[in-house]
């Protein structure tokens, strides 16, 4: 396997085999002084950000960094995209400039696989790993949200996960629809009509628009952020009633199970999908969520640029 663009580039054995390698990883980091393998000595990582963010940008720098990689970001804003040059020429040049991976947030779905197509059209390429194409996939996120659950709940399979709110913008939602059920987990949409992406039949899950109802049979809930962002100005049901009907409220929490784990992919508008006495809950793993991540980041750039024997892709 050349790049990670999408959860349909893993099967059940690459996948569980990443999940295991992140915590190697993490036991080969435990209690060191040093937080240095040389694994990855003499790569170049670099970083391609289109699009803000905080916990996928940073955990893919701190990976690179633990395993001795020269990491280099680009943002848009600070490159000469921002004097109008193209998606593929600054792709070219980056190779050009000796990237060995290249980490990619776009707004465009479907962006990173447009750059591993240019970018290895040249000869042999780079790995390019999505780290979030629009509203289309976040592979590395549902592989570290896999992680937490397995943490927290001991197994994936046969658990029931709720995921709640804006599907239809949500790359994070369908990464892990399609992860998830994969992995054997029983998978459970809940969000209004409005907020449902066309085709979501074709998914592996069961849709569901009462967020009371699936509470009590769930091992898991998901809580996505609400994307106002992608939504041109619009968004109906309106804030206030989206909060009243899909909000995870200290009342809702307590209908879950004693077992159950909230996870939220941050970031979180605390008060509108999540109240905050419940972000800061025991029950929610949004803090080990960020430390998997780290984790996980290592095994994938470990497993694209090594990929020796034993390595899980
Ligand atoms: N979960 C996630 O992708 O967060 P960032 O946008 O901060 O990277």
């Amino acid at each position: 396997m050349k790049h990670l663009l999408s959860v349909s580039d893993l099967t059940v054995e690459t996948a569980t085999g990443l999940l295991d390698e992140a915590e190697r990883f993490e036991q080969a980091l435990l209690g060191r002084e040093v937080r240095k393998l040389p694994t990855l000595r003499g790569r170049t990582v670099m970083t391609v950000f289109f699009e803000n963010s905080t916990r996928t940008r940073v955990s893919f720098e701190v990976a690179g960094k633990w395993m001795s990689a020269d990491v280099i970001n680009v943002s848009a804003s600070s490159s000469s995209v921002s004097k109008g040059e193209s998606l593929r020429d600054t792709a070219m040049t980056l190779r050009a400039a000796g990237a060995d991976a290249l980490i990619v947030r776009h707004p465009a779905s479907g962006a990173a696989h447009r750059i591993a197509e240019w970018t290895a059209d040249a000869g042999d390429g780079p790995a390019v790993i999505n780290a979030g194409d629009g509203t289309h996939e976040h592979p590395t996120q549902a592989l570290l949200d896999a992680l937490t659950l397995r943490q927290r709940l001991g197994s994936i399979e046969g658990k029931r996960v709720v995921i709640v709110g804006d599907i239809l913008h949500s790359r994070v939602a369908r990464s892990n629809a399609f992860l998830l059920s994969l992995l054997g987990a029983e998978v459970v949409l809940v969000a209004p009509p409005t907020l449902l992406p066309i085709g979501v039949s074709t998914w592996p899950v069961t849709v569901s628009h009462s967020l009371d109802a699936e509470l009590p049979g769930a091992d898991a809930v998901l809580m996505l952020r609400v994307q106002a962002e992608r939504m041109n100005g619009g968004f109906f049901p309106s804030q206030r009633e989206y909060s009243i009907t899909y909000g995870l409220s200290e009342k809702r929490l307590a209908m879950l199970p004693e077992h159950a784990v909230v996870l939220h992919p941050g970031p979180m508008l605390r008060g509108m999908e999540i109240a905050s006495a419940v972000a800061d809950s025991p029950k929610t793993a949004v803090l080990q969520q960020v430390t998997n991540g780290v984790h996980i980041r290592m095994a994938v750039l470990f497993g694209l640029l090594v990929g020796t024997e034993g390595a899980a892709l």
